[in-house]
């Protein structure tokens, strides 16, 4: 079964509560905290965790396209992130980072945009909790999958399986029912769906298309 995060930023957000409800039977949600500043957009941030954290038990999945990861961590886990993914591009030591939310008390997770090699993972994959390869350019909702994408995904699979390292990997962006089956065939665990899930008139079985490949 492949873990499957809708990203509410596909959400009708004027009706958060019942969008939620919508996908209450996908293990996790994901949530993107854009800054206008590492991404060209600016989505929301602490006080939409907080709220989505009242609404719901599932896991919460934090993707934090911003600048300065490390000073934002720690509150972020207080509004309730159960992940707290960084990317790896951004102005702030990895390590640091991942010892800031993991002492914070959330998972880690790094991430990488389509145009960064895979390899620069490689450094963090044994203190990651996950580890999430963008298969669009980070920013925006609604983008078509990049298919030059999977070597690295495929490539990461390999790595960890010659470490034995057991960190799951994650894909995030224009993910439906035909990229995600190439994500799962090349060695995906999580899909972050957004437009694909939400914009379905029956997002029950949206999340339940990804869940069964
Ligand atoms: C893009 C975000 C994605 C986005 C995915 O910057 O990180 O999580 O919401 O949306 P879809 O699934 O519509 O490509
Ligand atoms: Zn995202």
């Amino acid at each position: 079964m492949n873990i499957i995060s809708p990203s509410i930023l596909a959400a009708d957000f004027g009706n958060l509560k019942s969008e939620i409800e919508r996908v209450k039977e996908a293990q996790w949600i994901h949530i993107d905290v854009m800054d206008g500043h590492f991404v060209p957009n600016i989505s929301f941030g602490l006080p939409v965790v907080s709220a989505v954290r009242k609404l719901t038990s599932q896991v919460l999945d934090v993707h934090l396209m911003i600048s300065n990861p490390l000073s934002y961590a720690e509150r972020f886990v207080q509004a309730g992130a159960d992940f707290v993914v960084f990317h790896m591009e951004s102005d702030d030591d990895p390590k640091e980072t991942i010892r800031a939310i993991k002492s914070a008390g959330a998972k880690a997770g790094a991430a990488i945009k389509p145009s960064t090699p895979v390899e620069v993972l490689y450094d963090v994959m044994d203190s990651l909790d996950l580890a999430l390869i963008m298969t669009v350019e980070p920013g925006f909702g609604g983008q078509s999958f990049l298919h030059e994408t999977v070597p690295k995904i495929q490539a990461l699979r390999a790595y960890c399986a010659k470490k034995n390292i057991h960190v799951p990997i994650q894909v995030d962006g224009g993910i439906n029912r035909e990229t995600a089956v190439t994500c799962v065939d090349a060695g995906a665990d999580v899909l972050v769906a957004g437009s694909y899930v939400f914009a379905h008139h029956d997002a029950a079985a949206a999340v339940h298309s990804l869940m069964w490949l």
